[in-house]
């Protein structure tokens, strides 16, 4: 009976995880995804590898961990969509309404990156489809590369895979919170860490196994960059899914008296876990075959076939690896258009069924246009020299992302957390509270601002 009560209240009210660590592996699902797997490897590729990482942890430390506390903390603390997550606060103390509107710029995020998002992910299935059939078996160097610069050139073959990849993530996200969302974290999320061990575990038996080690892990400053540092920075917040609301309205499912600090931290290791555990599965297989490892964003569909091709049971590990990539990638793509749908959905009231279906199709027609970048649009210019792809992930990862993390940092600390009432709201216990306030609202808002400066020159 009282079960019954319970279950009724529930759906009267905005829906909860059903338990603390669902919460955790749904986070980690979001933070865990294409930026971690494809993203991070080759950035250090590019920035020369040590130095760059270091830069990259402290990133995540010093302003990655505050504003995820800030996010989550905020989310808790109201338990409703980004939007009037800021509208509702901001009443409580008696600040502008105006701080809505970071949580628009939140929506407005949302639909951008899910639609480049959306097209990097299809590559994935593509290259799973590929390995499952063995198609590139026998195929030399060369061949290897052109198979990926022909699949750029096929806008059908990109709109196909973009397609299913969208389709997945609408009908799971449809299905809302429990039905949806935990059910496909709770399976995905275990096998994912167990393809990278396995992974990881066939790499350290490789040649190139300790100078990808030594690539990592050893420093050598006069690599670095000062575009190295801000591309550490803006990536820090990517991957950890800050600045749009995804981790808010996550946060908006947990119960009151959860421990946001506590909680945050598991969140950030397990992400940094395994961004460094990609790079180990992946160096290795680049060193062991004196592949370049300074390839860019074809590192992981040029090279890496490569290498697993020459290897004993490649054919097996590049099924694991681009399956482990597929779900990385959909759980992070769940946790894009929660956001949005829940808004949209409280808003107007309609289906959550409809609302999906409706956003989906939005963001779907966004990213045709970013796939024909690739071919078809290769000359349409939106923001100076950049194509409809880059504009999209320009605008968003420089921009919109920098400046929702800045309104989220400095909004928890500067105006919720000055009244007594409402800080306690956030639930951040008073031995931990200096420090946050310092990080999230001096440190944070700083080195954001420093990003948002470069990515607007
Ligand atoms: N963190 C994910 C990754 O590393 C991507 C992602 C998911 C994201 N949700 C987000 C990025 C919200 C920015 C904002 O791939």
């Amino acid at each position: 009976m009282k079960k019954k009560i319970n279950s009724k209240k529930q759906k009267a009210s905005h829906s909860q995880w059903s338990s603390r660590g669902v919460f955790l592996l749904a986070a980690i699902g979001s933070a865990v995804g294409l930026g971690n797997i494809w993203k991070f490897p080759y950035i250090v590729g590019e920035n020369g590898g040590g130095a760059f990482v270091l830069v990259y942890l402290f990133c995540i430390v010093l302003v990655g961990v505050p504003v995820l506390i800030a996010e989550i903390a905020l989310g808790k603390s109201v338990q409703s969509n980004p939007v009037s997550t800021f509208s509702t606060l901001a009443m409580a103390c008696k600040a502008s309404r105006f701080w809505a509107l970071f949580g628009y710029v939140g929506i407005v995020s949302g639909f951008l990156i899910l639609s480049f998002y959306s097209v990097v992910a299809g590559w994935s299935l593509e290259y799973l489809q590929v390995f499952i059939q063995n198609d590139l078996l026998g195929s030399d160097a060369r061949a290897i590369e052109q198979y990926f610069t022909q699949l750029l050139a096929s806008p059908n073959t990109l709109l196909l895979w973009h397609s299913v990849f969208m389709l997945l993530t609408v009908a799971i996200v449809a299905r809302g919170i429990r039905k949806g969302i935990e059910k496909i974290i709770i399976w995905s999320m275990p096998i994912l860490f167990v393809i990278l061990v396995i992974l990881v575990l066939y790499a350290t038996q490789l040649e190139g196994f300790s100078k990808a080690f030594d690539y990592l892990f050893v420093a050598d400053f006069s690599k670095l960059t000062t575009d190295g540092v801000l591309i550490a920075l803006g990536h820090s917040f990517f991957t950890l899914s800050l600045g749009m609301g995804a981790m808010m309205v996550y946060g908006s499912y947990l119960q009151k008296d959860t421990p946001v600090v506590k909680l945050s931290f598991i969140i950030a290791i397990a992400d940094t876990l395994v961004a460094l555990m990609a790079g180990l599965a992946i160096f290795p297989l680049i060193f062991t075959y004196g592949l370049e490892s300074t390839s860019g964003p074809s590192l992981l569909f040029i090279s890496l076939p490569n290498a697993l091709l020459s290897l004993p049971f490649g054919q097996f590990f590049g099924i694991a690896f681009f399956f482990l990539l597929l779900i990385a990638a959909l759980s992070s793509a769940i946790s894009i258009l929660e956001p949005v749908v829940s808004f949209i959905q409280q808003k107007t009231r309609l289906s959550r069924h409809f609302v999906t279906y409706l956003i989906g199709s939005i963001v779907w027609l966004i990213g045709v246009g970013a796939l024909l970048a690739f071919n078809d649009w290769s000359d349409v210019h939106l923001l100076g020299q950049r194509n409809i792809f880059d504009s999209l992930d320009y605008v968003t990862t420089s921009i919109l992302l920098p400046l929702g993390g800045l309104g989220v940092s400095i909004f928890a600390v500067w105006v919720v957390s000055k009244q007594p009432n409402t800080r306690q709201l956030l639930g951040i216990s008073d031995s931990k509270y200096p420090i946050w306030r310092i990080s999230a609202g001096i440190i944070a808002p700083i080195v954001i601002g420093v990003i948002a400066w470069h990515g607007l020159n």
